[in-house]
């Protein structure tokens, strides 16, 4: 079947058009125009301008990914939307295209969350020989429940047990700010650009190189919550951590070798933190299958640090991460997790009513 999926719950306008079969996911269009530059002046995203700029870009988003598709209205079988949570302002603008289009072309429509879209992206070209490449590319590499993710996005930190499809019990998440909140506001305390996520990573890796050259200053920050018996998480008290070092010296703030063992440190403590939390609740709930979804999974030294743990602490547990294309926000992920809801349900036909009744929720529950 064909899938349009529309994501606006932040700031990038996305719409992608899938070939879903026998749960082989094809992407077929993946648009995403992204608002960054306005929203870097303000060091955050502004909710009302990202809201004018999706009802400036919504059309030709949807109008490049169909002709990228190659497909017509005609053929598309189900529109998948993003319908929360989120910035309410942004929200309406993909959820009315939606509506709008399911009631003009007659097509079923459904209501994806955001989060659900991430883990979702995991079963995008399912099946590669990433990131274990000595497992032969095989029905061993598929995805087994029950499944453990870690989401980490720029407004979620949870630990999500998936016991089926859709079945979602969250055994963990951040008491204050998520991870990716955390990389923004320490990017922003170091002034480096907006995102932060990028921005850090990209000084953190250059640390490395600065040390072996001799260069080493000491840094040492905490790891929130890595000793406490539960599986939820805490990033402000880290990120004030890293507020507090640059106080100290703040006439460092002009050497690069310094934000970067700043960021080095900052980000090993994210990465010990999560690495930390995900290894002690697949230790109690033993999932078949690990995986990471969110902005954050972007993050190289995650990948690679939580696999590199999960092979040597967990051997047989498979681990699953989305392409680096599929991390950021993205329609093509909506698309995929509005399939499998669609074969969930039993009664398909209700489905082409729900333009008159499907809302969006800024608080949408996973
Ligand atoms: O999932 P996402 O695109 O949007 C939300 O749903 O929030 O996540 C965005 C977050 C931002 O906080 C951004 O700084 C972070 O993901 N991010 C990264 C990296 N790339 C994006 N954080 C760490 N390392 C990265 N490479
Ligand atoms: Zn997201």
């Amino acid at each position: 079947m064909i899938i349009l999926g529309i994501e606006t719950t932040c700031d990038e306008t996305a719409a992608s058009i899938i070939k879903a079969e026998k749960g082989k996911i094809d992407i077929l269009s993946n648009i995403v125009s992204s608002q960054i530059e306005l929203h870097a002046k303000w060091g955050g995203v502004v909710p009302n301008l990202a809201a004018r700029e999706h009802l400036k870009n919504i059309i030709p988003v949807l109008k490049e990914a169909l002709e990228k598709s190659k497909k017509t209205p005609g053929q598309i079988d189900l529109i998948s939307v993003a319908n929360g949570p989120g910035l309410i302002p942004a929200l309406l603008i993909g959820v009315n295209a939606a509506k709008t289009l399911s009631y003009i072309w007659e097509k079923p429509l459904i209501g994806v969350h955001h989060i659900e879209g991430h883990i979702y992206a995991n079963f995008i070209n399912e099946i590669r020989s990433i990131p274990n490449p000595q497992l032969p590319v095989s029905k061993k590499l598929l995805i087994k429940f029950p499944v453990l993710c870690l989401v980490v996005s720029g407004g979620h930190t949870q630990l999500v047990l998936i016991k089926k499809h859709l079945d979602y019990q969250i055994i963990g998440e951040t008491l204050d700010d998520a991870a990716g909140e955390a990389f923004d506001k320490v990017a922003r305390i170091l002034g480096l650009s907006y995102p932060g996520g990028p921005a850090v990573a990209a000084y953190a890796s250059a640390w490395t190189s600065d040390v072996r050259k001799g260069h080493v200053m000491s840094i040492d920050l905490p790891r929130p919550m890595i000793n406490s018996k539960d599986f939820n998480f805490s990033f402000s008290g880290l990120k004030t951590a890293v507020l507090y070092e640059t106080k100290k010296h703040p006439e460092f703030l002009k050497n690069k070798n310094y934000i970067s063992g700043i960021c080095h440190e900052f980000q090993q403590s994210v990465c010990d933190v999560l690495i930390s939390k995900t290894i002690k609740a697949a230790a109690e709930y033993r999932p078949k299958t690990i995986m990471l979804a969110g902005g954050v999974s972007a993050n190289r030294e995650l990948r690679n640090q939580l696999g590199t743990t999960i092979e040597k602490k967990l051997g047989k547990t498979l681990y699953r991460i989305p392409e680096i294309k599929y991390c950021a926000d993205n329609a093509a992920m909506i698309a995929a997790a509005g399939f499998y809801r669609w074969k969930k349900i039993g009664n398909r036909k209700k489905l082409h009513d729900n333009w008159k009744t499907l809302s969006a929720d800024a608080n949408l529950k996973l």
